[in-house]
């Protein structure tokens, strides 16, 4: 079932109107929270976003790659406190990963929305822009936005002879992995 998943996985953008379901969103949360983290130590903290204002506030968070939240039922946005841990965007990186597999497996698109390292405007940060639209206290640092919803899209997976494979090695750098003997 699994690499089912990961076989159909893609970034959706285009989303149907229809809200997601508040049972299917408290398993959203609960993957989040089941993310592994370093040492344990959950720096992690999220905001669900259905309200309509407030998905069309953040959709302006970037100039160009986040638009499309505007057209989402839901979005998930998912800071960190630094202090509680020095490798914090690890563990928002996997905490953001596994929400976007458990949409999958529900049958909602998600996509990625990068917002650390990224600008709202020449002066403002796309992290400062998000966290005043949503009062997120300053020790938070803002990681990512998760799009999410019923998809008005669909795209081919991609295909298994276009995978990287030249990348994967077997026991030392440049060999090859082919497969084991
Ligand atoms: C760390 C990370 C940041 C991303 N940031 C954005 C983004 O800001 N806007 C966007 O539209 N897509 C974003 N994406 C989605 C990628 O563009 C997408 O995963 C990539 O093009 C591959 O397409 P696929 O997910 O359909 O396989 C991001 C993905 C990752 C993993």
């Amino acid at each position: 079932m699994f690499s089912s998943l990961i076989q159909k996985r893609r970034s959706i953008r285009k989303f149907q109107k229809k809200p997601v379901e508040s049972k299917k969103i408290e398993i959203l949360i609960e993957a989040a929270l089941r993310s592994p983290s370093s040492r344990g130590h959950n720096p992690w903290e999220f905001i669900v976003v259905t309200e309509p204002d407030l998905l069309e506030k953040l959709s302006r968070a970037k100039t160009h790659g986040s638009e499309f939240l505007k057209n989402a039922p839901l979005g998930i946005v998912v800071c960190a406190d630094e202090d509680k841990c020095d490798v914090w965007v690890e563990d928002c990186s996997i905490a953001s990963t596994f929400i976007f597999l458990a949409s999958e497996s529900l049958g909602l698109g998600s996509c990625w929305i990068q917002i650390r390292e990224r600008m709202h405007s020449e002066t403002l940060t796309s992290e400062a822009y998000v966290s005043e639209v949503l009062n997120i206290p300053p020790k938070l640092k803002v990681e990512s936005m998760i799009a999410v919803g019923y998809p008005a899209e669909t795209k081919p997976p991609h295909k298994k002879e276009e995978l990287q494979y030249e990348k994967m090695f077997l026991n030392q750098y440049g060999k090859l992995y082919t497969s084991l003997p």
